[in-house]
C-alpha cells in the first residue's frame, strides 16, 4: 500500500470544484511535485493534507491510517507556506522552536533540535535574528528548519521559491534537491515531499514524479523524463517544454504504407509511427493536431526531400541555442531550436521535416495522445 494515498479527493467551494476527485499514491521517501496553472487547486490540494481545509468528498490514508477527519496538530505533517508565515516579533530560534515549545518538549531536547535543524539548512549562526533582518533566501530557510524541527511524516511546500529572484530560485532548488536526498540517506526514506509550483523547470528538476493538476483533477503521473517526452494529452503536452511545444491542425492521411500529415494544402510525408497511429483511428484519413517540440523541428538548406518550405521570420539568440520562428506560404507558424553554429538569416527560406521519434498526435476533440 502506498505510504501516502488521496482517494477520490474534492473540495468544492461556492461556484467552483477547486479540487475534483483527484487521486494520488505517493511512495515514502518520494520527492512529488504538484504542477498546474495558477488557480488549478493546487494549494486547497496542501491544505487539505494539512487539515487546515475540510474536504468536501475522499480521503486521506497515511502511513495506513486513515486521517481525513484528524485535527492538523495531530497529523504529524509540517508544511511551508507560500508566504513563508513566519512570526515577525520571534527570533530565528524562537520561530524554529515554537511547534516543539508548543508540544512541551523539555528545554535540552528543544535547543537540540533547533541547532540541528537550523545547522542542516545552514542558518545556525543567525538564530538571534528577527525575521526583518533576513534576506528572501534566508527566511526561506527559516521557514524549511521549522518544518524540519517537527520530523514530520510529511513535508508539504506550496511554491516555497516563489518570491526569490531567478537566481536565489536556482540556487535554492538545488538546495531543496541536496536537503531530501540527505534526510533520506540518513534515516531510509524520511523525507516525503509534496511540493507545489506552477514552475515546470523546478517540477521537472526537483520531482521524482510530477502530478500535472488541470482544473482540480491529475491529468497525468510521471517521473519527469516521461513527462517531456510522453505527455499524455494537449494541456500536459503544451504545459511542460519551454519554449512550448508546436501544435499545428491538420490531416494525416494513410496510402499504403505512405504516411502524410496534410496542413493547410500542404503535404508532409512522415516516418512510420504515423501508421500506428492511423491503425488506431481505423480511417484512411483524420483529423489530428501534430505536436512537435522546437529542438525537434529540423531545418535544411536546400530543403532536403520531404521538407516543407517556410521562411524565417525571427531569430533569438538564447546562448547555447537560437530559437528561430519561420512561417510557412500559408501563414502556419512554428518555432524551431538549432544550433547557433548554423548560419541562417532572418527572411530566409529553408526546408522545415519534423523528427520521425518526437512528433505527437492529439485527437482533435478531447486532446487524448493517440499513439498511447
Ligand atoms: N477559500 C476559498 N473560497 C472560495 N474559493 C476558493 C477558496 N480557496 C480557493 N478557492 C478557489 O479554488 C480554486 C483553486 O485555488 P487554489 O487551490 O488556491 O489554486 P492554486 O494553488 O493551484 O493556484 C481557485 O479557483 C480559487 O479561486
Ligand atoms: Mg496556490
Amino acid at each position: 500500500m502506498a505510504f501516502l494515498q488521496l482517494e477520490q479527493l474534492t473540495k468544492t467551494f461556492p461556484g467552483c470544484n477547486a479540487v475534483d476527485h483527484l487521486d494520488l499514491n505517493v511512495d515514502k521517501g518520494e520527492f512529488i511535485v504538484l504542477l498546474g496553472p495558477s488557480g488549478c487547486g493546487k494549494t486547497t490540494t496542501l491544505r487539505i493534507l494539512a487539515g487546515l481545509e475540510i474536504q468536501t468528498s475522499g480521503r486521506v490514508v497515511l502511513d495506513d491510517k486513515d486521517i481525513s477527519d484528524v485535527p492538523p496538530e495531530r497529523r504529524d505533517i509540517a508544511m511551508v507556506f507560500q508566504n513563508l508565515a513566519l512570526y515577525p516579533h520571534m527570533s530565528v530560534y524562537e520561530n524554529i522552536a515554537f511547534y516543539l515549545k508548543n508540544i512541551r518538549t523539555g528545554k535540552a531536547e528543544i535547543d537540540q533540535r533547533v541547532r540541528q535543524a537550523a545547522h542542516r539548512v545552514e542558518i545556525g549562526d543567525l538564530l538571534e535574528r528577527k525575521p526583518n533582518q533576513l534576506s528572501g533566501g534566508q527566511r526561506q530557510r527559516v521557514a524549511l528548519a521549522r518544518a524540519l524541527v517537527r520530523s514530520p511524516k510529511l513535508f508539504l511546500l506550496d511554491e516555497p521559491l516563489a518570491a526569490l529572484d531567478a537566481k536565489l530560485r536556482a540556487s535554492m532548488r538545488s538546495e531543496f534537491k541536496l536537503l531530501h536526498r540527505s534526510l533520506n540517506e540518513q534515516d531510509s526514506c524520511a523525507g516525503t515531499f509534496i511540493y507545489v509550483t506552477h514552475d515546470q523547470i523546478e517540477a521537472l528538476t526537483l520531482g521524482t514524479r510530477v502530478a500535472v493538476i488541470h482544473q482540480g483533477k491529475v491529468v497525468q503521473f510521471s517521473p519527469p523524463k516521461e513527462l517531456y517526452q510522453k505527455p499524455h494529452n494537449r494541456f500536459v503536452a503544451s504545459f511542460v517544454g519551454s519554449p512550448e511545444m508546436n501544435m499545428i491542425t491538420g490531416d494525416l492521411e494513410m496510402r499504403g504504407d505512405a504516411v502524410s500529415f496534410l496542413f493547410d494544402g500542404l503535404r508532409m510525408p512522415l516516418q512510420a509511427r504515423g501508421v500506428q497511429a492511423l491503425g488506431r483511428l481505423h480511417q484512411p484519413v483524420a483529423p489530428v493536431v501534430l505536436g512537435v517540440r522546437p529542438e525537434s523541428v529540423c531545418l535544411s538548406t536546400p530543403a532536403a526531400e520531404g521538407a516543407i518550405p517556410f521562411e524565417i521570420l525571427t531569430i533569438e539568440p538564447f546562448g547555447q541555442t537560437n530559437f528561430i520562428r519561420l512561417r510557412a506560404s500559408n501563414h502556419v507558424s512554428i518555432s524551431s531550436l538549432v544550433s547557433p553554429d548554423l548560419s541562417y538569416t532572418e527572411g530566409e527560406v529553408v526546408g522545415v521535416s519534423f523528427n520521425p521519434d518526437a512528433v505527437h498526435f492529439f485527437d482533435t476533440q478531447v486532446g487524448n495522445n493517440i499513439l498511447l
